[in-house]
């Protein structure tokens, strides 16, 4: 009796749904920042983004995800579809977003400075694409990250220092870019890191000293740098 009257319940939700359904558009800054993300794929051979049209909401889009309340867009996946195109920076429109996963596809230009605009941002996971640019140093006001994976890419320049304030981040990942410069000692402040990989980039200098403070780091991985000095004794005697 009582699961029939919730199941009637929901029916009658998605009746108003339904029949509301011109009306309910979402939150349109949303739609219009999925629009100009879609704007900017230049190919898109498996044509996934065909779905991303207005007879439907946009949370049936491939890859989109809303919550069910607000219906805001809380993660964007588009994994190994093959689509390439420049990031467009509305992304940073997506104020509710918690996921922005686009590994292996063909993603290029810059990650836009406006993603620090992502305020409830957890997981970034943009590896194996061809994005070149700096890291944009705007990421550290996303503070809620935990996991940041960028590998296979184009990254030029030095991590920003500024990373170091991702008080959240678990696992933080630049594997095979073009990384250089010396690693910020402020990284030594990401107390819940877990696992940071360096590997295969141009880094240079040492290990700074304050990664002895890094007690939960279980994956350290930094060959394939032009990386000299010792490892600090603290890490040495932790792990
Ligand atoms: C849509 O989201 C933006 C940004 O979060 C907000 O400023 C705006 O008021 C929202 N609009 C509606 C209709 O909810
Ligand atoms: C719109 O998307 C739906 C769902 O994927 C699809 O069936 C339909 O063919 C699309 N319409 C156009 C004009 O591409
Ligand atoms: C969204 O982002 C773009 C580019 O970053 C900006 O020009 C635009 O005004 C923003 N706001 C809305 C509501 O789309
Ligand atoms: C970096 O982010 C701040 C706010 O978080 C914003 O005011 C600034 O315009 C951003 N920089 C760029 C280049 O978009
Ligand atoms: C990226 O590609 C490499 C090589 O194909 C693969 O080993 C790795 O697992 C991929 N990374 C992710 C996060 O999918
Ligand atoms: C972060 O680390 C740097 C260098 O190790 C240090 O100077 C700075 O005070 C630290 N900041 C915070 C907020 O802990």
């Amino acid at each position: 009796m009582i699961l029939l009257s919730f199941f009637n319940l929901q029916g009658l939700n998605l009746l108003r749904l339904a029949t509301a359904s011109p009306l309910i558009r979402g939150n349109d800054t949303d739609r219009q920042a999925l629009l100009q993300f879609k704007a900017k794929i230049t190919g898109d051979p498996l044509k996934i983004m065909e779905s991303w049209n207005s007879s439907i909401h946009f949370y049936q889009w491939i890859g989109v995800t809303c919550c069910r309340k607000h219906r805001r867009v809380t993660k964007l996946k588009l994994r190994i579809l093959k689509l390439s195109g420049p990031l467009s920076p509305y992304i940073g429109n997506l104020s509710f977003l918690r996921e922005l996963g686009l590994v292996g596809n063909s993603f290029y230009n810059q990650i836009p400075q406006e993603m620090g605009g992502l305020r409830r941002l957890e997981a970034l996971h943009l590896a194996n694409n061809s994005i070149g640019g700096e890291i944009p140093s705007n990421l550290s006001a996303c503070s809620k990250l935990s996991s940041v994976n960028m590998m296979g890419n184009r990254l030029i320049g030095e991590i920003p220092a500024s990373l170091g304030l991702l008080s959240n981040l678990k696992v933080l990942g630049f594997v095979h870019n073009s990384l250089r410069g010396s690693i910020p000692p402020s990284l030594g402040n990401l107390s819940s890191l877990e696992k940071l990989g360096l590997t295969y980039n141009a880094f240079s200098g040492i290990i700074p000293e304050s990664f002895g403070r890094l007690r939960n780091l279980s994956v350290f991985a930094i060959f394939g740098n032009a990386i000299s000095g010792i490892v600090p004794i603290v890490l040495l005697l932790e792990h």
